[in-house]
């Protein structure tokens, strides 16, 4: 039987920092910001929007056309959640109007908790056929004004419905994975702000690459001949060339230049949105679908997560035929472009006004509610979510 993504939403903030204008404010050559780094513009999540409504506004991308009784299993991968205890996909349940038989929870392991979703409901399709599954990766990169990660933040979800004969790409049998307990980056209870060692957890993204990458070719016995396109976890989008450049010598100089022009493809959307950690690698899936000419059904993709502390994984899947009908390349362009552009005063203020790590009640902004669902504020301690009128 083959499963994999049957569907595939996305979703990011309707407000952006333009790079230049933050390369400027810095006092930072905007070049390092838009080569160096790879990133031209980077949304701005206001405090109305969490992982709960970015998640769900990416599963209303394909929630009304499916089958809602047949989801059994709803899993949000999530580092950046907003309680401690409680999960946020039981809130995008009852927002989706899921149905109550269904098991729901959540799930960390930095950015690779949106893969452990994803072959979590791999395994739960494979035992009940019937049944499909709804895994919603979701994040708001946050390293801090001025700080060395500044320029790798971001905001953004993807949602994805797992079932048995799927329609965009099956997810093979093949994954090769690996973990161990390093202190690249990370973030500590007290704080919204991830701390990184920059250097080390660009080395060791590569490392962890480069180790799986190898196993994998000796365990299936296939090489980059074999893959159309290879998708990266993507922090920033000169992140997953660095790794690929260590792969690529392997084949001949065609085919580097298809799987780089593939490479650009898979980073347009994350180029104008940033890091959304556990959705980074399928906004990268996403944006190589919807802006490639080239990738066809029958192709092979690979798939390389990373998430830091950390765990790698590299996997294939196959296009299915069709699978250009299921996405929604013309909105999904047109949604970018309708963005707010905001100024650093504006990104700055935007970034301060936050839910407060206290027991006060907050009130949303209401000047940046964007999106069908939207956090309202927060009165004696839950937070207060809405739908708004389309
Ligand atoms: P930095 O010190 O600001 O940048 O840190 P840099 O000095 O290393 O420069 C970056 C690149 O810009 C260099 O190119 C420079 O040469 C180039 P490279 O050597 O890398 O090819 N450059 C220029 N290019 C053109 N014109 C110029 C110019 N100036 C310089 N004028 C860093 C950058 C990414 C480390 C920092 O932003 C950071 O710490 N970010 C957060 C951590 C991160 O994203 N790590 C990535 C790997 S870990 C991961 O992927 C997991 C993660 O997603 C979290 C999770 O799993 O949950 C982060």
């Amino acid at each position: 039987m083959q499963i994999g993504i049957d569907r595939l939403g996305m979703y990011s903030p309707h407000f952006f920092v333009d790079l230049k204008d933050l390369a400027e404010a810095r006092g930072v050559d905007p070049n390092k910001f838009i080569i160096g780094i790879g990133q031209s513009e980077q949304a701005v999540a206001p405090s109305s929007e969490d992982v709960v409504t970015m998640g769900a506004n990416a599963a209303a991308e394909f929630i009304d056309d499916i089958d809602t009784s047949k989801v059994g299993l709803v899993i949000l991968g999530t580092e950046t959640g907003i309680d401690a205890s409680k999960s946020g996909a039981v809130i995008i349940q009852r927002l989706l109007g899921l149905p109550e038989w269904v098991r729901t929870y959540e799930i960390k392991q930095a950015c690779y908790g949106g893969t452990a979703g994803l072959m979590t409901a791999r395994d739960y399709v494979a035992a009940h056929p019937d049944k499909t599954a709804l895994v919603i990766a979701a994040d708001i990169a946050r390293y801090g004004l001025n700080s060395g990660g500044e320029v790798t933040q971001g905001a953004g979800a993807v949602a994805m419905l797992i079932s048995a004969n799927p329609a965009i790409m099956t997810i093979n049998d093949d994954s090769v994975f690996m973990s161990r307990d390093i202190m690249d980056f990370w973030r500590p209870v007290y704080t919204d702000l991830a701390l990184a060692k920059g250097k080390y957890s660009t080395e060791q993204y590569i490392k962890f690459f480069d180790d799986v990458w190898a196993r994998y070719q000796q365990q299936t016995g296939l090489t980059l001949d074999d893959f159309a396109a290879v998708n990266f976890h993507l922090p920033y989008t000169k992140m997953g060339l660095k790794a690929f450049w260590t792969a690529l010598p392997e084949v001949s100089e065609d085919k580097q230049t298809a799987l780089l022009d593939a490479y650009q493809e898979s980073t347009v959307y994350s180029r104008r949105i940033g890091n959304i950690y556990t959705g980074s690698l399928y906004l990268g899936l996403v944006s190589l679908l919807e802006n490639d000419g080239h990738v066809q059904a029958g192709d092979r993709l690979g798939m390389f997560s990373y998430g830091s502390g950390a765990v790698g994984e590299f996997f294939s899947g196959e296009l299915q035929e069709g699978f250009a009908r299921f996405l929604h390349a013309d909105a999904h362009r047109e949604y970018l472009d309708s963005r707010q552009r905001l100024s650093v005063a504006e990104y700055e203020r935007v970034f301060n006004n936050k839910v407060p790590y206290s027991a006060d009640d907050y009130s949303a902004d209401p000047q940046y509610l964007s999106g069908r669902y939207v956090l309202t504020g927060v009165e004696n301690q839950e937070r207060q979510y809405e739908e708004r009128p389309e």
